[in-house]
Parts: C-alpha cells; sequence; structure tokens
C-alpha cells in the first residue's frame, strides 16, 4: 500500500470519503471535532482546526503524506490547500483563489457574467446597505439576498418565500455584512451536480492549438437532491442539509437527460473559464420553467450529498486521486445502479436553538439490520457520524449536525425504507425529516416541475 492521504475535515462528508479511500491507503485525519466514524478508519486522527494551514501542513509532514484531500469551505477559505501545495503535497482541493467561485458570491456571479457561462440569473452587488435597499424597494419581482461570504449555507433570504421585502431590508440593516449580492429569485426544483476536476488553467501557458482543457479532466456524478430547509414540508429555516436522494441512473424523477446535461455543460465551461483546479466542482441548480439556472458553486463535497454518491461509486476514489496528481486523465467513472436516501439526525432545536449535551444511542448493528429487514437484496445501510461529542460514558449532541444514515437499494422508495428502519436506532434528543425520499414528496417534485413545463 504505497499512499498516505491526509483528510482534512470532520464532519458527515468526511466519514464518506475516509470510507471510500481507507480501504486503498494509509488514512490519517484532522480535524477541530474527534469524529469517532473516521478514527474507527484512520492510523490516527489529530485534533487541528480545519483552517489552521501551518498545523495541517506539519501533521502532513509528519506522517509523510502523499496525497491530501480536504472537505471543508473553512479549510479552502483559509488556504490550507496552498500551504500544502507549497509544501509539496498534493491536495485534491483547490487554492483559495479558485475556491473564491464558492467563497466569494459576488466573484462567482461577476465570474459568471464575464466567462459567459450559462445559467446566471440577472444579479447585482452592493457594498453599501442603503443602496442595496433601495435596489430591493425599486427591483420589480421578488429577490435573493445572499451575504458575499460564506455562511454555512444560511445567510440566504429569498423573497416572496422565506421573508417579505421588509423583511430583507431589515435582516441587511441588522447583519452589517460588507457585501452583498441581490439576485432575481430562481423557481422551481433545485437539484446538484457534483464534478471530479483536476485541469491546468487558463493562467498556465498552454502549446498552441490545444482545445479547451475540459477533455478528460471533469467526471460528472449522478444528480442528488438536498433539503435545506429544517422542517418537514420545506418549512422553516435554511440549515446546512438535513437529507438528501439520488435515483439509480444520473437524473432524478422530475428531470430528465436533457436537464442533467445542461448542468454537465455548465460544470465544464466553468471549469474551462477557473484558474488551476484540482478537487471537486459541486454545482447547484434550479431547474426553473425556462431551464437550468445556476443557484451557486461550491469548491468541494456537499454535505450531505458526499453521502449518496461516495457509496454507489465502484471506481475507486484513490485512482482518481492519484490520477490527478499524476496529470493522467481522471478515470471513467462507474456507479451501480442504486438509489441513496441520506437522513440527518440533528439536535433538538436544530439550527436556531440547537441543544447540545444531550445523550444519544447509535447502534450500529441495528443499522445494518435495517437494510436486511427492509430492503431487497440488493439493499444496504451506512452509518456516518458527523457532529458528536464522544465522552467516556457515550455520545452526545453538539450544536450541528449529529450523525446520518443512509440506505442503498433499487428504488427511491425502498432506500427510503432502510434509512427510516436504520434511523429508528437513535436515541431520544434528536430529530429528523421523516418527509425525505419519501414517495409523496418526489411525487411533489414531480407535479411541481410539470406545473412549471405547462
Ligand atoms: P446558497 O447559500 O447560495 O446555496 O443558497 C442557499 C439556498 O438559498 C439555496 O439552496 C436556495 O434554496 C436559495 N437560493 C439561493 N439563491 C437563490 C435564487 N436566486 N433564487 C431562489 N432561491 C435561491
Ligand atoms: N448541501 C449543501 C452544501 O454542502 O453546501
Amino acid at each position: 500500500m504505497s499512499e498516505t492521504v491526509l483528510l482534512v475535515g470532520g464532519g458527515g462528508r468526511e466519514h464518506a470519503i475516509a470510507r471510500a479511500v481507507a480501504p486503498d491507503c494509509e488514512l490519517y485525519a484532522c480535524a477541530s471535532n474527534r469524529n469517532p466514524g473516521i478514527a474507527a478508519l484512520a492510523e490516527a486522527v489529530r485534533s487541528i482546526d480545519e483552517r489552521d494551514a501551518d498545523g495541517i501542513v506539519d501533521f502532513a509532514t509528519d506522517v509523510g503524506a502523499t496525497l491530501a484531500v480536504i472537505g471543508p469551505e473553512s479549510a479552502l477559505a483559509a488556504g490550507v490547500a496552498d500551504a500544502l501545495a507549497a509544501a509539496d503535497v498534493y491536495t485534491f482541493g483547490p487554492r483559495a483563489e479558485a475556491a473564491r467561485i464558492e467563497t466569494d458570491k459576488a466573484y462567482q456571479r461577476q465570474f459568471m457574467r464575464e466567462h459567459g457561462i450559462p445559467g446566471c440569473p440577472d444579479f447585482e452587488t452592493f457594498d453599501d446597505t442603503e443602496a442595496a435597499c433601495e435596489y430591493i424597494d425599486g427591483y420589480d419581482g421578488d429577490l435573493a439576498v445572499k451575504p458575499a461570504g460564506l455562511t454555512g449555507g444560511k445567510g440566504v433570504r429569498v423573497t416572496g418565500d422565506q421573508v417579505t421585502k421588509a423583511e430583507a431590508k431589515a435582516y441587511l440593516r441588522d447583519s452589517d455584512y460588507d457585501r452583498v449580492v441581490l439576485e432575481e429569485r430562481l423557481v422551481g426544483e433545485e437539484f446538484t451536480v457534483q464534478a471530479f476536476v483536476a485541469s491546468e488553467g487558463s493562467e498556465t501557458p498552454r502549446a498552441t492549438g490545444r482545445s479547451p482543457v475540459t477533455d478528460g479532466e471533469v467526471r460528472t456524478t449522478p444528480a442528488v437532491q438536498d433539503h435545506k430547509r429544517a422542517y418537514e414540508g420545506d418549512e422553516g429555516p435554511n440549515t446546512g442539509g438535513m437529507g438528501s436522494y439520488s435515483d439509480a441512473d444520473p437524473t432524478l424523477p422530475f428531470m430528465d437527460a436533457a436537464d442533467y446535461d445542461a448542468a454537465v455543460d455548465v460544470l465544464e465551461a466553468t471549469v474551462d473559464a477557473l484558474p488551476t483546479y484540482a478537487g471537486v466542482l459541486y454545482g447547484q441548480f434550479m431547474l426553473t420553467a425556462e431551464g437550468v439556472r445556476v443557484v451557486e458553486f461550491n469548491a468541494r463535497f456537499g454535505d450531505p450529498e458526499a453521502m449518496n454518491t461516495l457509496p454507489v461509486m465502484e471506481t475507486p476514489f484513490i485512482d482518481v486521486l492519484t490520477a490527478a496528481r499524476d496529470g493522467e486523465s481522471l478515470p471513467d467513472l462507474s456507479f451501480v445502479p442504486r438509489a441513496t436516501v441520506c437522513k440527518y439526525a440533528v439536535p433538538a432545536g436544530y439550527p436556531t436553538d440547537p441543544e447540545a449535551g444531550a445523550r444519544i444511542e447509535v447502534d450500529e448493528g441495528s443499522v445494518e439490520r435495517a437494510a436486511a429487514e427492509r430492503g431487497t437484496d440488493a439493499g444496504e445501510a451506512h452509518l456516518f457520524y458527523a457532529s458528536v461529542d464522544a465522552r467516556e460514558d457515550g455520545l452526545y449532541t453538539t450544536t450541528s449536525r449529529a450523525f446520518a444514515v443512509v440506505g442503498v437499494d433499487e428504488t427511491i422508495g425502498d432506500a427510503e425504507a432502510i434509512a427510516d428502519g436504520a434511523l429508528a436506532a437513535a436515541g431520544d434528543g434528536l430529530r429528523v425529516r421523516e418527509d425525505i425520499g419519501k414517495p409523496s414528496l418526489v411525487q411533489r417534485r414531480i407535479d411541481h416541475v410539470d406545473r412549471l413545463r405547462e
């Protein structure tokens, strides 16, 4: 076993990454929290803040890392990929400049406009709160109000949906953001497409006559639908994501292959225009009456979406990493044709008033039994830890999402039944969105798009 991989981050997404690479490498991991799932897979874990570039470089050097994988955006924004690269550790995760496609929403929209990336909504950026409020008053239609910087998915307010225009203005006046983006409200169904990318950017000199760089360097994965709202029926405040599903083919039940292809075209055009980029490019899309529009880009795997994608990926993740490092074409990806449903168990009161310190029971054996009892013969259940506090007498909640279960099976309905059964193993003090992946909710998505397309 020749590769030594350093994983940065300690959430559910990183537990899924750890499970995907651990069989093929020596794994080391660092994060500010101790994730018991990652700890069980790694040779060693060290407690280091995800933004502590120097501490992470020291750890990488100590363990002789031949590759690094960065999970969270906070590490990308802090320049951890730049610092690791400067120490000669190949890092799957873009440098801070390229990660601005996620970390600076004003840059992201200007980048789309400048490079003619398809699917960009009408937008303006503001450094002055009062000018932004005037624009809201004068705008004919609803708007999404987006702080330019990172907010953990919780900073956006959409008028006509979550807030009135008066509330949007009060939100801006109370929050004191340096820069905001105001953009046309997109109406439709959201979906995510994530791609593995290893590209040489336009700033790198290229041989004359070479065609755009994406050929062989962008590998897309099946679409996923996340559920950001805290409560059943898409009510309540936005969260980091309460759960997500994917289908047995790359599309979702409310979209067709042309919609998926339109999303892939956006990702490829974006990679062509970006500086040198290694890592995952995540596109968040809205399927609207006018076609596929871009809600945002992330410079990393989604959380929870990584937990839908990696368990069904047959291609070893290590092969993607080594190909990217060694300047080879990325391997063609293969996925088992299975649907997945991921549900997060979160502390009571999450996200506004989360109750930390509640004791939780997680019985890994009953997670596995859920697959055997509820699914078809193809069924599987997975458990991914996120933010739990492991004390001597057991596991306790923190203020963030605690753990996720993923059902994998032939249909979304079967996968949901497995996830549901697996969650029965969770103790008191936790809440889940029961409706994610249930046939009635999926049907509502289909009906919504049918109505929009009429
Ligand atoms: P973001 O942090 O950009 O992912 O935004 C969080 C959520 O806000 C998205 O998942 C959407 O549900 C919503 N949102 C963002 N931009 C728009 C928009 N232009 N129109 C409607 N909803 C939006
Ligand atoms: N699931 C949304 C995100 O990872 O940002």
